[in-house]
C-alpha cells in the first residue's frame, strides 16, 4: 500500500516537509537502505506524519470494518438463512453467537501468536482465516457447514482484535497513539453502518450469501495493505532485530532522530522477564490487568450491544410502527450517530486525555438509559401508545441518540485505546488477548440474554441496569484509572512501579 503512493514529489502528508526524495523515512527507500539520519544536508528534524504511519492507520482501519461488519450484518441475514436452511431457533442462535465465541477462542490465541510470530504475520494468519470462513459461510450447502464458517470467520476477527491495535499502539509515536487507536472504532462504526446498508439494500430477494461473502473483501485489502508494512519496532526488540526495529520507527516518523526512542524501548526490554502466562497474572502486573479486565467487561455491561443487535424491537416498542421506519431510524440514530460521533474520540482523545472521555461519557451514558428506561415505564410505551411521531417516542429517540454518541466518543474508542497502552511491553500481545477475550465473552453474555433479561426485569428494568453499570464505570475510572495521554509506552510502563506516579495520574484531570 505505502509503496504504491510513493512518488517522491511530495504527496498529501504535508509536501513542504517531505524532505524529497531518497530521505530515509520514505517508502521508496525501504530497508536496507535506510539510515537513522538523513545525512548533513538534512533539514532539522521535524513532526510529521510518514506515509507509513498513513498506511498503518489504513490496516487498523480494515481490521475495524471486519470487526464492526460482522457485528452488524448478521440481524439481516438470519431471515434469509431460516427460509433457506428451514432452522430452528437453537441453531439460528448458534449461527448468530458463535462468532463471539469464536472471537473469544481467537483473541486467546493471538497474545502468544503475536508475541512469539509478530503483530503483521498475526494480522495476515487472522484476515487469511477470515477470508475462508467468509467463503465458507457464502457457499455452505447447509446450516452446519454454516456454523463451520461463522466460527472461522469469528477466529479471525478475534485474532485480529488482538493483533491490529496492538500492532497499531506500538508503531504509532505516543502524541499520536490515542488517535491512531481510536481510528479503529471509527472502523468498527462504519462496518456495523456499512453493514445495516448492505442489510437495508440487500434484504429482498434472499440475498443473505452476498451480505456474509462481502466480508472478505476487507479481509483480502487488509493483506494487501500490510504486507509492505514492517513490524512492529517494539517487537522487532523484544527479537533482538535492532536495525530493523530503528527502520521501523524510523519509518512511522521520517525525518525524526528515533535514537532516544530506540534506546528506551531497548532499555526497558533488557530489564523485563521473558514473556509467559504466569509473567501477566504475576502480581507487580496485577493492577493494569485488572483495569484492562473492568473496562473491557465494563464496555459491554453497558448494554452498546443491546442496542446495536436489538435496535429495531426497541424503536418498535418506543412506537416506530412499520419496519421500514424501524430499519430506517437504526440506520441513522444508531449505525449514523455512530460513526459521526466517534471522530470526536479521534480528533480529541489525545488533547483531552482518556479520563475526561471516559467521565463524560459514562454519564452521558447513564442518564440516556435511565430516560429510555423511564420512557417503557412511568410512561407506558407501547406499540399501541406511542408512535414515531409521539412524545414518548421522539424522546426515545433522543435518548437513544444521546447513549450512542456517548458511548462513541468514550467507552468505545478509548476502552481499546487504554487496553492496548496499559501493559508492559513484555507481556502485552498476552495481556492485551485476555482483556479482548473477556469483551467478546461479554458481548456474548448481553447478546445471550438480553431479550431473557427482559422478560426477566421489563425493558425498563434491563436499561436502569446497564445504568447502573455506567455509574459504576464512572467511579471506578475516577478511582483507579490513571491518565496515560502524551505519555510513551514506556513510560505508561514505569507508571506501575510508582505508587506516587499512578496518584498523579489518576488526579491529573482536575
Ligand atoms: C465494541 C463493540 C461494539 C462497537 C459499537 C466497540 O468498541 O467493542 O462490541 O459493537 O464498539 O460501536
Amino acid at each position: 500500500m505505502a509503496t504504491t503512493t510513493d512518488d517522491h514529489t511530495g504527496g498529501p502528508d504535508d509536501p513542504d516537509q517531505t524532505g524529497g526524495p531518497g530521505q530515509p523515512g520514505d517508502p521508496g527507500m525501504a530497508a536496507p537502505t535506510a539510515g537513522p539520519t538523513a545525512g548533513p544536508m538534512a533539514e532539522p528534524p521535524r513532526r510529521r506524519t510518514g506515509r507509513y504511519l498513513v498506511a498503518v492507520g489504513l490496516v487498523i482501519m480494515l481490521a475495524g470494518v471486519l470487526f464492526g461488519y460482522d457485528q452488524g450484518v448478521i440481524s439481516g441475514a438470519l431471515d434469509g438463512i431460516q427460509k433457506q436452511f428451514s432452522v430452528g431457533t437453537f441453531l439460528l442462535e448458534v449461527i448468530t453467537s458463535w462468532v463471539t465465541l469464536g472471537a473469544m477462542v481467537g483473541a486467546l490465541v493471538a497474545g502468544g501468536l503475536a508475541d512469539r510470530k509478530g503483530r503483521r504475520w498475526t494480522i495476515v494468519s487472522a484476515a487469511v482465516l477470515f477470508t475462508a470462513g467468509a467463503l465458507v459461510e457464502a457457499t455452505a450447502p447447509g446450516a452446519i457447514v454454516l456454523v463451520v464458517g461463522r466460527l472461522l470467520v469469528g477466529f479471525g476477527v478475534g485474532v485480529a482484535s488482538v493483533a491490529a491495535p496492538l500492532y497499531a499502539a506500538e508503531l504509532a509515536p505516543g502524541r499520536l497513539r490515542g488517535r491512531m487507536v481510536s481510528l479503529y472504532q471509527l472502523a468498527i462504526t462504519m462496518g456495523i453502518f456499512v453493514a445495516y446498508f448492505a442489510d437495508y439494500l440487500l434484504i429482498n430477494g434472499n440475498r443473505w450469501r452476498v451480505m456474509l461473502g462481502i466480508s472478505a473483501v476487507p479481509a483480502v485489502l487488509l493483506v494487501l495493505a500490510i504486507l509492505p508494512l514492517p513490524d512492529s519496532p517494539r517487537w522487532y526488540v523484544k527479537m533482538g532485530r535492532h536495525d530493523a526495529a530503528r527502520d521501523a520507527l524510523q519509518k512511522v516518523e521520517p525525518g525524526v532522530d528515533v535514537d532516544g526512542e530506540l534506546a528506551a524501548i531497548e532499555d526497558l526490554n533488557a530489564k523485563e522477564e521473558e514473556g509467559s502466562w504466569k509473567e501477566v497474572f504475576a502480581s507487580k502486573w496485577r493492577r493494569p490487568l485488572a483495569i484492562g479486565l473492568l473496562l473491557a467487561f465494563l464496555q459491554q455491561l453497558t448494554g452498546i450491544n443491546a442496542v446495536i443487535y436489538y435496535a429495531d424491537k426497541i424503536f418498535a416498542a418506543a412506537g416506530f410502527h412499520t419496519p421500514a421506519s424501524q430499519s430506517l431510524a437504526t440506520l441513522w440514530a444508531v449505525g449514523a450517530v455512530n460513526v459521526v460521533a466517534t471522530f470526536v474520540a479521534v480528533a480529541w482523545v489525545d488533547r483531552f486525555g482518556r479520563r475526561p472521555l471516559l467521565l463524560i461519557g459514562s454519564v452521558g451514558m447513564g442518564v440516556s438509559l435511565i430516560v429510555v428506561g423511564v420512557m417503557f415505564e412511568v410512561l407506558g410505551t407501547s406499540t399501541s401508545s406511542g408512535g414515531s411521531g409521539s412524545v414518548t417516542g421522539t424522546v426515545t429517540l433522543i435518548a437513544l441518540v444521546t447513549f450512542i454518541a456517548s458511548f462513541a466518543f468514550s467507552l468505545g474508542p478509548v476502552v481499546w485505546t487504554l487496553i492496548n497502552e496499559i501493559y508492559p511491553s513484555h507481556i502485552r500481545g498476552r495481556a492485551v488477548a485476555v482483556a479482548t477475550a473477556a469483551n467478546w465473552f461479554a458481548a456474548w453474555l448481553v447478546a445471550q440474554f438480553f431479550l431473557s433479561l427482559v422478560n426477566l426485569i421489563t425493558e425498563a428494568g434491563t436499561f436502569w441496569l446497564f445504568a447502573g453499570f455506567c455509574a459504576a464505570t464512572y467511579v471506578f475510572v475516577l478511582r483507579f484509572v490513571p491518565e496515560t495521554k502524551g505519555k510513551s509506552l514506556e513510560e505508561v510502563e514505569l507508571l506501575w512501579g510508582d505508587k506516587e506516579a499512578i496518584r498523579r495520574a489518576i488526579g491529573s484531570h482536575r
